[in-house]
């Protein structure tokens, strides 16, 4: 494992609360996990013994529904964790995880990670936090859904993306989401026409440039108020 990687793991909510001492003991129960772009790591529905933060690349967590629509439940990027459902609740996954780009993660199995919850109350504590968060991230885009208008909702997660995967550059800020304009609507919940309409109506007021599989932020301050 690279300084790098032991960098992007302990910034994860399982690593955050431990010493270097205690990281360095759960580092030895990390395998590593390559994908190429496209591959699938786990099927909705699969049974589970592994939890997974990733190292380096993008990860999608998609539902798929009874006539074959997908609804993307998030993009994850460095140091943003998966699978811990499944550990803290026995029964299958609840999302699909497909990569979006060339990825490397660390696992780590549920067997060897109950020990350090009951053993370290401070690390069930941070992973309860991270669930926490989930839940709340959840109930914004379940509000989004119902009160906000498609327009909004792509603001909305353009900024999120930002947040996340955003570079300053010179023109703005550089978001290589890595998202095709499909993907990018099944996250919004909309068609792929009515968000490329909205992209394209940001694009025509100045507020960002499309570019492939990314945008750049002109005016941040615009989009977030179109956010709301
Ligand atoms: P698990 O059910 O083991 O496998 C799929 C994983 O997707 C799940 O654990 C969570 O880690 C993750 N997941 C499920 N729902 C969401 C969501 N709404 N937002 C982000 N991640 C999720």
């Amino acid at each position: 494992m690279t300084d790098r990687d032991v960098d992007v793991l302990s910034r994860a909510p399982l690593f955050e609360a431990l010493d270097e001492q205690g990281a360095k003991a759960l580092r030895a129960n990390v395998t590593e996990v390559r994908l190429a772009r496209g591959q699938t790591l786990f099927n909705e529905g699969e049974t589970g013994d592994r939890l997974y933060v990733v190292l380096e690349g993008k990860i999608k967590l998609t539902r798929t529904a009874p006539d074959g629509r997908e609804n993307l439940l998030s993009v994850l990027g460095p140091s943003e964790m998966f699978g811990e459902l499944s550990l803290f609740d026995p029964r299958p996954r609840t999302a699909s995880a497909i990569a979006v780009t060339e990825c490397r993660l660390a696992g780590l199995g549920h067997d060897d990670l109950r020990p350090w919850l009951t053993g370290h109350p401070e690390v069930a504590v941070q992973l309860l936090r991270a669930l926490a968060q989930r839940l709340r991230k959840t109930n914004d885009v379940m509000a989004d859904l119902v009160f906000t208008d498609v327009p909004g909702r792509v603001a909305k997660a353009l900024l999120d993306l930002a947040e996340r995967f955003g570079q300053p550059g010179e023109a703005g800020l550089h978001v290589h989401h890595d998202l095709t304009q499909e993907e990018l609507a099944q996250l919004v919940g909309a068609s792929r026409e009515t968000v490329n309409k909205a992209l394209a109506d940001f694009a025509q007021r100045n507020w960002l440039r499309i570019e492939a599989r990314a945008v750049v932020i002109l005016d941040i301050d615009r989009l977030r108020k179109r956010s709301k």
